[in-house]
Order: C-alpha cells, then sequence, then structure tokens
C-alpha cells in the first residue's frame, strides 16, 4: 500500500488522519522548530476572526481531574496578521493548514470564508459555531438545528474550500443540530467542543477562571465525545471528525470504531506537544501489523 493512512473527508485528501484542535497548537508556527509540522494530517489554527480579538481576563486557563478548563474567549490576531504574517511561514513549513473562522452573524462568518477562499494554502475552513466562551456567535449558533443550518448555508454560498462545521457537546440534540448542518451542505462535521464547566477555589471562594466559567476538555469528556461521535455518525451520512481527550493510539482507535474517520487531539499537546505524531506513528505500525487501512476501522464497533 502506497500511503497507507491517506484519508478522505469528502472533498478533503489528508496525509493522515491524525489532526490537532483549534486553541491546543497556537496557529502551528509555535512548534516548527521543534517539530516538522507538515507530517500532521491537518493543524485547526488558533480560531480566526476578522478583526483581532483580546479574548477574556485572566486567568483563562486551570487544571481539572483528568482535563482542563479553558475561558480564552477566541483570542487571535484576526485574519489580515494571520493571512500576512503567518500563512507565508506555514507554507514554507509545508503545513496542512485548517482555519478555524470565527464570526458573530452568519454574514460575518460568510465574509470571513470568502476572505480565506482567496488566500494560498488553506486546506479546508472548520466553522466554529460551540465555543463556550463568548457572548455572541460561537455556541449561540451551535445549540440548535435552525442557527447552525443558517451559518453553513452562508459559508457554503461563500467558499470553495471544504467546509467543516465544528459542533457543540451541548446542542439539544446534537444529531439534529448535524443532520440540519448537513443539509445546509458542510462537507464534515467534527465533534466535539467543550463542555461548560466551574472550578471554586475554596480558600478565596472565587472562581478559578476570570470571567466563572470555562470549557472542560480533556480525557475527562472522552466517554461522552466517544458516543456522541458514535451517535452523529450514524445520523449523517457526511464524514465525522472525533476528538475529546485523545492522548494515545488507543483512544484514536475507539473514535475510528465509534464512526470517525479522522481524529484530533486537543488537550494533549499542552503536556506532550509530540503526541500526534506519537500517534501517527503508532497508527501507521498498528495498519501495516494488520494490513489494514484507518477506513477499516471507522464504525466497526460492535454492539453485541
Ligand atoms: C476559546 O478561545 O475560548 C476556546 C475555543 C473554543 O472553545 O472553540
Amino acid at each position: 500500500m502506497s500511503n497507507i493512512l491517506e484519508t478522505t473527508l469528502g472533498p478533503l485528501v489528508l496525509k493522515n488522519p491524525v489532526m490537532v484542535a483549534s486553541g491546543t497548537f497556537g496557529y502551528g508556527l509555535e512548534y516548527s522548530d521543534v517539530m516538522d509540522i507538515s507530517v500532521i494530517g491537518g493543524i485547526s489554527v488558533k480560531g480566526i476572526s476578522l478583526a483581532p480579538r483580546p479574548g477574556n481576563p485572566p486567568p483563562r486557563m486551570c487544571e481539572t481531574p483528568s482535563g482542563m478548563l479553558n475561558s480564552i474567549g477566541l483570542a487571535n490576531v484576526g485574519f489580515d496578521v494571520f493571512v500576512n504574517d503567518m500563512m507565508p511561514r506555514l507554507r514554507d513549513a509545508k503545513a496542512t493548514v485548517i482555519a478555524n473562522a470565527y464570526g458573530t452573524s452568519a454574514d460575518e462568518f460568510a465574509e470571513l470564508c470568502r476572505k480565506f477562499d482567496d488566500v494560498e494554502g488553506i486546506a479546508a475552513i472548520e466553522v466554529n459555531i460551540s465555543c463556550p466562551n463568548v457572548k455572541s456567535g460561537g455556541i449561540h449558533f451551535g445549540v440548535s438545528g435552525k442557527p447552525a443550518a443558517e451559518v453553513t448555508r452562508a459559508v457554503r454560498k461563500a467558499t470553495r474550500l471544504p467546509v467543516m462545521v465544528k459542533l457543540s457537546p451541548e446542542a439539544n440534540d446534537i444529531k439534529d443540530v448535524a443532520r440540519a448542518i448537513e443539509d445546509a451542505g458542510a462537507d464534515s462535521v467534527s465533534l466535539i467542543n467543550t463542555f461548560r464547566g466551574m472550578s471554586i477555589d475554596v480558600n478565596t471562594r472565587k472562581p478559578r477562571l476570570g470571567v466563572g466559567f470555562g470549557g472542560l476538555s480533556g480525557p475527562a469528556i472522552r466517554p461522552l465525545a466517544v458516543r456522541m461521535v458514535y451517535e452523529v455518525a450514524r445520523a449523517v451520512t457526511i464524514p465525522v471528525v472525533g476528538m475529546g481527550g485523545i492522548t494515545c493510539l488507543r483512544d484514536a482507535l475507539e473514535f475510528f470504531l465509534a464512526g470517525a474517520s479522522a481524529i484530533q487531539v486537543g488537550t494533549a499537546n499542552f503536556s506532550n506537544p509530540m503526541v500526534a505524531i506519537e500517534i501517527i506513528d503508532a497508527l501507521e505500525k498498528y495498519c501495516i501489523e494488520k494490513n489494514i487501512r484507518p477506513s477499516d476501522l471507522v464504525g466497526k464497533v460492535e454492539m453485541g
């Protein structure tokens, strides 16, 4: 077999099915001195908006049992700086760039994605309708089918790039939202973003995050993510990208078996930036040993 790990997500062809999740790997460049970032299946960069955003007041991250909370608030450099300063270096590094897009209205999403359409070297757009840390946009679009479809339709019209929509686990019914997004023209869905959580310092009696609440990620949410991937993969015909607490090959295999065609590694990058590359190596060895491709595993859980 030539490239045993090559993976197709609708119109998007990846060299392997292991991506890094938005918000957990910066813009990719931060790691380019210590590793070959072109090896990663796809780098979903920090969520980008039309204008730069300062994000929420600190503290914006804290560790929790088997996970972490973040309340970053989509702090980012904005479209112009990303495209002019970072994209040339990402192209030089031959990174597979997934632009994670954030807007506060369907029109703003469309404008941003129309602009991404003209940028050389962007492989796909991941539409963020699931961030729990912003006052408008984000999760407000992702909790039910109607607004999720409205944003997806606007983005679909605005770009020829492959469109992946990132789902919130806090949707009223994540299967309905995924179906509405598929009907509106998305090429794939990725799930799950974080769950809203809270942690309190019992000495100061204050929340441990500056804005009180934040999104919970990491191994603590993995069983919830696997269940949702299983359900969504049976509800739609477009490919599903699974994420939520993946730390090693075993965790990745769990998501493939549940129905994910590709995966994203998130929180684990903070403790081991090499984790995605380690999983790619381990997955390649596993597939060679078993004489299979990752796609042979997709949805193959045996429910008994
Ligand atoms: C954030 O920037 O607040 C996290 C990103 C997200 O949850 O989508």
